[in-house]
């Protein structure tokens, strides 16, 4: 494990992208926040943070609040700490996550749950998630508490009901959006809103940078999910084509199943078949969502939220924040242009 350890050490090191340099500085304190500075004793945790935090992420959230700090009136220490908080629940999150879903892969890297077990990876999980509680207590900010304690709720609720909307071909557009919000955008919002609140900034703002969070959470989910049909594994760092097998429906299949094209049946019955009838009931439920332009729909969706998205930034007048804002989005969708 140690040779692991100091394998991603060295890869971490690598370039950030190019909008986040202007805030390289306060991420550089953050990973090394992340890595070492985590206050666990047991030897085995430490090395289990240790792996987790350097085996990828683009620690994406803790950069969007970072500029939307810029963007307010400048990072001050609690902004460090809201990305420690972000990031910490991010990570539990999906280590959780890839329990659920026995997921082998994430980030290119074997899971917590594969190298090590599930019982290991929850109490791991709910390690960072102690540790996020620790650090809003340190903003002394009672409104922000409010804000992440209502996105820890968000989140086992999104995940919830994607458990009770599994196999179901009924599932709205509109119960898709939901799902998406509580289990990615609302820590999206949260970030962007208490990184403004940081800041004492006006309502208004506080609430344009919430809308940005929103909208920019929804379209990468949107994203996310348009990848797992269209990246391989090692594109993605993850498993892929796994939410159709485990009969998640997400917007590529939600948009082929509500095609007037008289094929739309044929996914219908395989999905409330759960693909079991037939040994390659899966492949061609596969492939009638690629020909049912399932995916080219998911993508327009994607692209509508990220337009939300940018128009929210209208408040910003510095044209260099503004811009690195702007990049943002553009990286999200960048993989399925
Ligand atoms: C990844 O989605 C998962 C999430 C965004 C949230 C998962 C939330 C939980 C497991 C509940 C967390 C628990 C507590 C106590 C707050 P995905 O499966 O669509 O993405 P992936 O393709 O990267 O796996
Ligand atoms: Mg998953």
């Amino acid at each position: 494990m140690k040779q692991v350890i100091e394998k991603l050490s060295k890869e971490k090191s690598a370039q950030w992208p190019d909008f986040f340099k202007i805030i390289s500085q306060d991420l550089e304190i953050l990973e090394e926040n992340l890595v070492v500075k985590l206050p666990a004793k047991s030897k085995l945790l430490k090395e289990i943070i240790s792996y987790i935090f350097l085996s990828g992420g683009k620690r994406l959230r803790p950069a969007i609040s970072l500029l939307i700090a810029k963007a307010t009136g400048g990072v001050k220490d609690k902004h460090i700490i809201l990305s420690e908080i972000t990031e910490l629940i991010h990570t539990a999150s999906l280590i959780h996550d890839d329990i659920i879903d026995s997921a082998k892969l994430r980030r290119g890297n074997e899971t917590i749950n594969s190298l090590w077990n599930n019982k290991i990876s929850v109490i791991a999980g709910d390690f960072l998630f102690g540790q996020a509680s620790v650090k809003l207590g340190e903003l002394e900010n009672t409104e922000i508490v409010k804000i992440y304690a209502n996105v820890l709720s968000d989140l086992c609720d999104g995940e919830i009901e994607q458990f009770s909307l599994l196999f179901n071909p009924d599932i709205t557009l509109e119960k898709y959006i939901g799902k998406s919000t509580s289990k990615t955008a609302s820590l999206f919002a949260a970030c962007c809103k208490a990184s403004a609140l940081i800041n004492n900034q006006p309502i208004e703002i506080v609430n344009s940078c919430n809308q940005y969070g929103l909208s920019l959470g929804i379209a990468f989910q949107i994203v996310d999910d348009i990848l797992d049909f269209t990246s391989d594994s090692k594109e993605s760092g993850k498993d892929v084509f796994s939410d159709l097998k485990n009969g998640l429906i997400t917007a590529p299949t939600l948009f082929a199943l509500n095609s007037s094209n008289e094929r739309a049946k044929q996914i219908r019955i395989l999905i409330e078949s759960r693909f079991n009838n037939n040994e390659n009931d899966f492949d061609k439920a596969l492939r009638l969502v690629f020909e049912l332009g399932g995916c080219e729909q998911a993508k327009q969706l994607a692209l509508n939220y990220i337009e939300n998205a940018k128009e929210s930034l209208s408040f910003i007048k510095n044209p260099e924040l503004k811009d690195y804002l702007l990049a943002i989005p553009e990286t999200i969708t960048k993989k399925i242009k």
